[in-house]
């Protein structure tokens, strides 16, 4: 088996010979955000099949891309189309597209999702901004050989969920009228959608909401030393508080609803992140 930073490398070269750009700004487009690149000033696409090594998702017709360009002045790179680890890939591949943003030049990763929401109050199509994260249910991306170049061994975890991008957030919902929820997301792996036991057992650990990707993403972006800000887009009720079955294309609908609301507070977001990198 190829060896993890090797791949990396092959990966940012094969990158690297396609575009010059350098973004400031990683952002990881979850559902309710796949339109954002609409608004985007675009220099540069890179379909993800293009890069050598490249882990493509295996969904039909969802291989997504890298979008670069810029929010305002900011310089960002945007995935349109992660892979998970339900689609059976190997942690290290589900988490190379970070690294390789990380590589490219971006210092700030901006985490998006779609999640079902656990705490009190909350209701189908909130967003919630990610203060913490519980990701024991999933491998560890860094498990394996520790990649020195990146990080080191036993990085610390106790803010990964930056202080100042938190406020940030805070701010931009204030003053665009979003009312921001904020919470602890888990990390189950799925596909299945959670059991209502499966839920309940989530709450009583802590978490606020509950989805299928993130906070691997986040483990390997914090090992890497990126500061990391995560909005969940709360598509639906988790399973046994929504009195209703779960699918897939109720929770899509439900998140192309909150879309636009979204789109606006990533965009301000991101326009006001850039002041904290100057
Ligand atoms: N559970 C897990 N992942 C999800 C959910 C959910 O209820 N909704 C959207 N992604």
């Amino acid at each position: 088996m190829e060896d993890v930073y090797e791949k990396l490398l092959r990966c940012v070269d094969s990158v690297r010979k396609k575009v010059d750009f350098v973004p400031q700004v990683a952002l990881v487009l979850g559902s309710g955000l796949g339109d954002f690149a609409d608004g985007i000033r675009v220099e540069a696409e890179i379909n993800y099949h293009d890069i050598e090594g490249f882990p493509v998702s295996t969904v039909p017709g969802h291989a997504g891309k890298f979008i670069f360009g810029y929010v305002g002045d900011v310089p960002v790179v945007c995935m349109k189309g992660r892979v998970h680890y339900y689609e059976g890939y190997a942690m290290s591949d589900v988490v190379l597209p970070i690294r390789l943003m990380k590589m490219l030049g971006a210092q700030v990763l901006f985490l998006t999702n779609a999640a079902g929401g656990i705490q009190l109050g909350m209701k189908a199509g909130d967003l919630m901004l990610i203060t913490g994260q519980i990701a024991s249910f999933v491998p560890s991306p860094l498990i394996g050989p520790n990649i020195d170049e990146l990080g080191v061994r036993f990085p610390d975890m106790s803010e990964i969920y930056n202080r100042d991008l938190i406020l940030t957030a805070r701010k931009c919902a204030a003053e665009l009228g979003i009312d921001l929820k904020e919470g602890t997301y888990l990390q189950f792996t799925g596909p299945a959608y959670e059991s209502p036991q499966e839920v309940a057992m989530a709450r009583i650990l802590g978490a606020d909401a509950v989805g299928m990707s993130t906070a691997c993403e986040a483990v390997a972006a914090n090992h890497m030393g990126m500061r990391i800000v995560g909005i969940s887009c709360i598509s639906n009720l988790a399973c046994g508080i929504s009195p209703a079955p779960l699918s897939h294309s109720e929770v899509q609908q439900a998140a192309d609803g909150v879309a636009p609301r979204f789109q606006a507070l990533v965009t301000q977001m991101i326009k006001e992140i850039e002041k904290t990198c100057r």
